[in-house]
Order: structure tokens, then sequence, then C-alpha cells
């Protein structure tokens, strides 16, 4: 039984959308609770195939009036004109929630009307396996129990976390919505190097990937900090140490300090409306 007491509407059917749904249905929601629409007949059947009975269409302006969360999953550059012809048929008082990269509360409350309550959200790629975190600020005057229904919503992607100030979004973005890209890199970078030291490429690569997803398990699955388990595993004088100094010497906090300042910055230099 899920606390979910609620319809769900999802305006776009993609990737982020279907990953929502999953856990939505795994966690016990309703089939009949949640309606999705997308144009794409592909994104449609994949939906289905999550839950039997759930409504997946291409008719925005039925799950607009009818649904009790709006979940606008469409890319960042159509919302402007989706929110145009959702407007109108939007139910009285429904709550919408944006996963929209980089889309600032400012301009949904310009394309939905200043009086809508809006929760902007901001999931990871993990999603996908329902191991990602979303990032959530809304205005002072969204609710305290429609805060909690965005939460409950995105928790089906993994964890939530509260901001208080949404110009903090774009450090989260450089962090947590890009982070996994710098994981693969580091994944892609790992095996190439057991190549260079003359492992097979194949052993190599599954060397590399099992392990990132073996740290990523204990980090997750034990409650120590990610520097007590890398002081655990790096005796010293030994193999891991000579690594480590080997990443010191070549500067890297300072690389990674760098990577997401610009990650940053070019967050708020999308986000800034056009002419500013
Ligand atoms: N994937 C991620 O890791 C991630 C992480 C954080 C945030 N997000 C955000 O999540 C949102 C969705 O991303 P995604 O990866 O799920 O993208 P996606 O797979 O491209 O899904 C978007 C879907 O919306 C459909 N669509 C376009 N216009 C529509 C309309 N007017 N009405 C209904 N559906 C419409 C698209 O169809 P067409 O293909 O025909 O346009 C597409 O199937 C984006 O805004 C993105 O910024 C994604």
């Amino acid at each position: 039984m899920s606390t979910i007491d609620f319809s769900i509407g999802f305006i776009g059917g993609g990737n982020m959308a279907a990953a929502i749904v999953r856990g939505l249905v795994a966690a016990g929601v309703a089939p009949r609770q949640i309606s999705v629409t997308d144009p794409q007949p592909a994104a449609r059947e994949r939906i289905h195939a999550i839950g039997d009975g759930i409504a997946a269409g291409t008719d925005n302006a039925t799950v607009a009036a009818s649904a009790d969360v709006l979940v606008l999953a469409v890319k960042p550059q159509a919302l402007a004109d989706v929110c145009a012809t959702l407007a109108p048929a939007r139910k009285p008082g429904q709550l919408v929630v944006s996963i929209a990269a980089g889309v600032r509360l400012a301009s949904l409350a310009a394309w939905l009307g200043a009086d809508t309550p809006l929760v902007r959200a901001m999931p990871n790629q993990p999603a996908l396996v329902g191991a990602g975190i979303t990032a959530l600020v809304a205005p002072a005057s969204v609710t305290p129990a429609d805060r909690a229904r965005a939460a409950a919503v995105l928790e089906a992607a993994g964890p939530v976390v509260w901001l208080d100030d949404e110009s903090l979004m774009d450090a989260v973005t450089a962090v947590s919505g890009s982070g996994p890209a710098y994981f693969y890199l580091l994944t892609e970078l790992l095996a190439a190097a057991g190549q260079a030291v003359g492992l097979p490429p194949a052993l190599a690569a599954t060397l590399a990937r099992q392990t990132a997803f073996g740290a990523g398990r204990t980090l997750a699955e034990t409650d120590q900090e990610a520097a007590a388990l890398r002081a655990a595993v790096t005796s010293p004088g030994g193999t891991t140490a000579a690594a480590l100094a080997e990443f010191e010497r070549a500067g890297l906090a300072a690389i990674v300090t760098r990577a997401v300042t610009a990650a940053r910055d070019r967050g708020v230099e999308l986000g800034r409306p056009a002419g500013h």
C-alpha cells in the first residue's frame, strides 16, 4: 500500500518519466492513479508495459484537467510551449512539479500563472535504476502538504533533499546532476589505464565497471564517510597510497573544483533569461 492517495499526470513520457512511473508502481501506487502523455508511440508502449491500467495517451489537456499533481517531464526547450497549452486546462489548485533541468520557478510562474503551486525538481540519471537523488525547491507560498506530495512522487526515483534557496540549484546540478558523468569518466579512464598496464581490454573494462559499482554500493550501504572508506583501503607505503600520491601531485582536488565550478557557471548562464 502506498501513501500516495492522489492522481499524478505526466506531460512527457520519456526516460525520466518512465523511471519515476516505474518507481511509483513498485512502491504500490495503483496504475489507475497515473496518466502520461507523449507523442511517441514507443514511449507510450513503454509506459503501458510498466503497469496495466496506466493511461498513456496524447491529450495533454485531459491529463492537466484531471491530475491532482502534474509532473512536467518534457525537454526544457519544449516547456514554454507546453505550459502555454496547459495553463487554461489545468485543474484548479493543482500542484505542478517541473523536472526540466535549468528552468527557473519564475519562468514556470510566468507561463502557468503566478498563483500556481509550483515545485522545481532536479533528479539525476541513476533515477533510471531507482538510485537517483533529487533536489527540490519551492516558493515559500507552497504548502507543507504540497511539498510532501512532490517529495512522495520524486522519492520513487531515490532520496530527495530540499533547498531553501533556488540559486543553489545550479550548484546542485553541477554536483549530482552532472555528477554521474564524472564517475563514468573515471570508470573509462580506469579501464584505459588498466590496458596501459597490460590488461586485455575486456578484462580492464569489467574490473573498472564492477569496481565503480562496488565502491558506490559500499558508500550507500555502510554508514562510513568516503574518506574513512578510502583510508581503510590505503596502507601506508602500499599500492593504493602510491596511486593516491600521483592524484595529489597532479592536483586532482583543484581539477575537480574547477570542473564543478565550470558546470555551475554554465548552469547560471543557461538559466539566465534571454537578453540578461
Ligand atoms: N534524463 C536525465 O538524466 C535527467 C536528469 C535531470 C532532469 N531531467 C529532465 O527531465 C526532463 C525529461 O528528460 P528525459 O531524459 O526523460 O527526456 P526524453 O526521454 O526526451 O523525454 C521527453 C519526452 O517528452 C515528449 N514530448 C515532447 N513534447 C511533448 C508534449 N508537447 N506533450 C507531451 N510530451 C511531449 C518527447 O517526445 P519527442 O521525442 O517527440 O519530443 C519525449 O518522449 C527534461 O526536462 C530533463 O531536463 C532529465
